[in-house]
């Protein structure tokens, strides 16, 4: 299995392309299951994640079709995806379990056949994520729902039929399934408490192209009007606001000056006020965002995850790796998932002064230095953490498990590497 080598203490600095979304590109490939015309999706991230969901899709009969294609310059994919009649409305076990995200293929499914079968995912390393909101939402839209042999069993009789649903959290996933199964329904969907994250944004442009009628979008109140059909359109993936988050981090721990690329500030408020208040200077520029902290004395903040536009779980991990080496003592507290602390012990392991109090909150106290050591993490987001953590330490660290990373940074060793981190993969058998 792949590893990463990193040799720590250089500062970075030059131009980071920020890739496409890849939370944004999962349903999106999935509402091309809504017609029988192509979809076709530009600025495409290539990263495992993305090739498993096409390989759900192929399996439901989806023809895909891929072209090299360029975003500014930068080399990107622009896949087409055409599911003429499906072949298949089953999302099996071995898809899902490799790839939560498969869930997305539920609501479109059973929007335009009344059928579908999705394995029900389980639990993962953050925590037990539940799928209640979802199904309860389709219930309420007239589905009739069964848990079989571990599967999710949906059916409806005729057309969904529009309801005015509440959900009790707002769940990403679940607004999404539910957008994309209400744009083919009977009537009138409003959903309320719905999430707001700029990924949902991306999905409703794709959807309102392809004719769906929608408004109250970036809104906690979502009323999407049924229409009959839904035709091919293009859409251009948003820009991935959690990889720029990540790479900001990079420049603000090693002092460096990194502009990036395509990232859109308007998406990162709140990490970008959390980098401000430590002393990194950040300019927000009409297509880029420069992260400079060539002449930033760290200092400590808090972080709390929340729903956006509060600050993205998605990046507690990082941050707290910058906390790790800023003045002073910072509390990260983590909202929305359980168990989402997994990268503590090994950022202990390379000398940070961290202590988790129950499951949601940890103090961390800045350390002058850290040093390298073989570190492993059991998700994406800690397993970046445990880069940055590399990028600072003395000596050389092994990040194992590299899978992880591959699921959601495009190129990272590249981009690290053009703006100087001293960073390789090697190729060789796990040792665990
Ligand atoms: C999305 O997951 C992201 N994944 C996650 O990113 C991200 O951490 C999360 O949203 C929160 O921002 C994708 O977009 C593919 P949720 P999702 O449903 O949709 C509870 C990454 O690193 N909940 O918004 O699965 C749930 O337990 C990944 O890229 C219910 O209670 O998250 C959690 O506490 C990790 N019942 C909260 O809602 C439900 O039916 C938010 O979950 C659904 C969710």
């Amino acid at each position: 299995m792949d590893k990463i080598k990193i040799n720590g203490g250089r500062q970075l600095n030059g131009k980071i392309f920020i890739s496409g979304a890849k939370n944004a590109a999962l349903p999106l490939i999935c509402a091309s299951l809504l017609t029988d015309e192509t979809v076709t999706l530009t600025n495409m991230p290539m990263l495992s994640d993305i090739k498993a969901m096409n390989a759900l899709l192929e399996q439901l009969g989806t023809q895909i079709d891929v072209f090299d294609d360029f975003v500014d310059g930068h080399e990107t994919k622009t896949y087409s995806y055409r599911t003429k009649e499906a072949t298949s409305l089953v999302a099996p076990y071995d898809y899902v379990r490799k790839m939560r995200a498969s869930y997305y293929v539920l609501g479109p499914l059973l929007a335009r056949y009344g059928h579908v079968e999705v394995s029900l995912p389980g639990g993962c390393a953050i925590g037990a994520r539940p799928m209640d909101i979802h199904l309860s939402a389709l219930e309420q839209m007239g589905a009739k729902i069964e848990i079989k042999n571990g599967y999710i069993v949906a059916d409806i009789q005729g057309r969904l039929q529009g309801a005015n649903i509440i959900f009790h959290t707002a769940s990403v996933g679940a607004t999404c399934n539910i957008m994309m199964a209400a744009t083919l329904a009977e009537g009138i969907t409003k959903i309320e408490n719905a999430a707001k994250e700029p990924e949902i944004g991306d999905l409703a442009e794709l959807l309102i192209a392809m004719g769906a009628k929608i408004s109250g979008i970036g809104t906690s109140n979502l009323v999407i009007e049924g229409v009959k059909k839904l035709h091919g359109a293009a859409h251009k993936v948003i820009a991935d606001r959690i990889e720029a988050g990540s790479y900001a981090v990079a420049a603000a721990m090693t002092h460096g000056r990194i502009e990036l690329i395509n990232a859109q500030a308007d998406t990162l408020a709140s990490p970008i006020k959390i980098l401000r208040d430590c002393g990194v200077k950040v300019e927000e520029k009409e297509n880029s965002l420069v992260v400079d902290a060539t002449q930033a004395h760290l200092v400590g903040q808090d972080v709390m995850t929340d729903y956006y536009p509060g600050f993205p779980t998605d990046l507690q991990a990082q941050f707290m790796a910058l906390m790790m080496i800023a003045e002073g003592a910072s509390m990260v507290t983590e909202t929305i998932w359980e168990n989402r602390f997994m990268h503590v012990p090994e950022l202990l392991r390379m000398g940070a002064n961290i202590n988790v109090h129950g499951h949601a909150s940890a103090i961390v106290r800045g350390v002058k230095k850290l040093s390298a050591a073989p570190v492993m993490a059991t998700d994406l987001r800690a397993s970046f953490a445990l880069v940055l953590a590399g990028l600072v330490a003395e000596g050389e660290t092994t990040v194992n498990r590299v899978y992880h990373l591959d699921r959601g940074y495009e190129h990272l060793e590249e981009k690290l590497k053009a703006v100087g981190a001293d960073i390789r993969r090697v190729k060789e058998d796990d040792e665990e």
